[in-house]
């Protein structure tokens, strides 16, 4: 074991981080999952950073099977148009590297309505999103912790992967919710135990690539 100075293991730190996948294909509809551990999770992510320490969020959990239904059906209203117009895209231009993710995200959008359990990040508040300042302070304020969440749950098991595609049709899943029209939805997490426990880093860029130094594009 590696233990660095700050006496992290890094090689499950690292593993963490770097496997830590949108997970869709793999999740287990039938296993369900305890409001407990996810709690427990929210309850880490909660140690994020926000603007000002003002933790302007609310997470909605969703388990109810009859709910967890009605937001798939948004979810795939929204998806399915979504990505037949990417693939379409794709085969125009000839690009093929990205049928694995669009196969994937059509499995997911067929099954969103099976998940054991959903969580929705919320933002009290809202911005029109014309203003950098704002909007970074906005989603700023939330992102952090639910990357956190995402992280958390991981470690325990479970799969989940940052959606947004519902968001198009948000006030519909807003009127399911019973969420008041000041609250912004951010994403859409399906939760599930995984399958399997092979997650490997995926192909990036490598960080000299998209780091400049001192000043915009010096290498
Ligand atoms: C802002 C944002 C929105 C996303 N929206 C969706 C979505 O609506 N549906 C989906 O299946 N994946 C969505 N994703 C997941 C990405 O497709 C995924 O993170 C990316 O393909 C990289 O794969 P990885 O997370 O497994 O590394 C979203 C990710 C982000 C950060």
């Amino acid at each position: 074991m590696t233990t660095s100075a700050a006496g992290f293991d890094l090689a499950q730190t690292d593993k963490l981080l770097t496997t830590t996948r949108s997970v869709r294909k793999r999740l287990d509809f039938s296993r369900p999952v305890s409001r407990d551990v996810v709690l427990e999770c929210i309850d880490i992510a909660l140690q994020a950073p926000s603007g000002g320490n003002s933790q302007p969020w609310r997470w909605l959990l969703v388990d109810d099977p009859g709910v967890i239904k009605q937001l798939g059906a948004i979810y795939q209203k929204a998806h399915d148009p979504y990505m037949a117009a990417n693939r379409k895209a794709a085969e125009e231009a000839g690009v093929t590297d990205r049928n694995a993710i669009m196969d994937s995200s059509t499995y997911l959008s067929d099954h969103m309505g099976e998940v054991p359990m959903m969580v929705i990040p919320c933002l009290l508040g809202r911005v029109d999103g014309s203003s950098g300042t704002e909007s970074a302070g906005f989603f700023g304020s939330i992102l952090p912790a639910a990357w956190s969440l995402m992280l958390a749950l991981r470690s325990r098991g479970l799969g989940s992967a940052w959606t947004t595609l519902h968001l198009v049709y948000e006030k519909e899943a807003a009127e399911v919710l019973g969420i008041p029209d000041t609250v912004t939805q951010c994403a859409l997490l399906p939760i599930a135990y995984y399958t399997g426990d092979d997650f490997k880093p995926a192909k990036r860029q490598p960080a000299t690539k998209v780091t400049y130094i001192n000043g915009w594009k010096q290498r």
